[in-house]
């Protein structure tokens, strides 16, 4: 609960959509929204953390998004590597923000030099912060399975499981969420209403809550409209 009597998710996740049809729409290059889009998710993030919000897992980049063009895809990457550089340079204020930084995804195919900031700007983001920040990064839903699936046969070929101990608990732990709540709600602007291979296990009783605001244009009121709709959902998770 907030101050407000608001209920308060504990874990919001953001599929961080529109950035392309808001640059059009200015006559803009698609890239100038993912610019903005980026200035957007700091602020978002901020807000989140500062209303009492737990968990925040925000979809950045989807295993899909590497069909755009090489030069968009560069654009976004050259976008990921100045945020994490600017993480590496304010450790301390990441400290004092108390976010746990933590990407989740595939790093396989990742340019290099990313995916060795990335282990760094996660290893120096202490377990001990309390807001629990994911970003999805070269990130699908169906990898995610399959990459635990794999996991978990290895883990039963050396003899460490057998089948019968794979339950959903033990199916979670090997994702790349292992340990964290599942998403309460979802949210998705830009018009869209779908989950584009996003959390697709960790969905399953998830919220949804959609908006034609596109993403560069979404502010901390549009979260709040989101939280408060939230806050007036009956969650039943199968019983009466
Ligand atoms: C989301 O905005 C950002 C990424 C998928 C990287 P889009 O680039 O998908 O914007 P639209 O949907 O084309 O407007
Ligand atoms: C989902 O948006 C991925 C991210 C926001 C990172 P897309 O724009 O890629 O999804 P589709 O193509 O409209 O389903
Ligand atoms: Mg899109």
């Amino acid at each position: 609960m907030d101050k407000n009597g608001v209920l308060l998710p504990e874990h919001i996740a953001i599929i961080m959509d529109g950035n392309g049809r808001w640059a059009k729409k200015r006559g803009l290059d698609r890239t100038e929204g993912h610019k903005v889009g980026a200035e957007v998710f700091r602020k978002i993030c901020q807000y989140g953390s500062d209303i009492g919000i737990k968990y925040m897992t925000f979809y950045a980049f989807s295993t899909e998004n590497w069909k755009r063009s090489a030069f968009e895809v560069g654009k976004i990457m050259d976008l990921f590597r100045k945020y994490l550089e600017e993480m590496e340079e304010r450790e301390q204020e990441n400290e004092e923000a108390g976010y746990n930084i933590h990407f989740i995804g595939s790093r396989e195919g990742m340019p290099p030099d990313i995916a060795e900031l990335m282990d760094v700007v996660e290893a120096r983001s202490g377990e001990k912060n309390k807001v629990h920040i994911n970003i999805a990064v070269n990130y699908g839903g169906r990898d995610e399975i399959i990459h635990a699936a794999r996991q978990l046969a290895e883990k039963v070929r050396t003899g460490e499981l057998s089948a019968e101990d794979i339950t959903e608990d033990v199916f979670s732990g090997n994702l790349y969420t292992a340990g964290q709540p599942d998403p309460d709600l979802i949210i998705r602007p830009s018009g869209e209403e779908r989950l584009s291979n996003f959390l697709i296990w960790q969905s399953a009783y998830a919220e949804f809550y959609f908006s034609d605001v596109l993403w560069p244009d979404f502010t901390k009121e549009d979260l709040d409209k989101a939280i408060e709709e939230y806050s007036r959902r009956n969650r039943r998770f199968g019983g009466v």
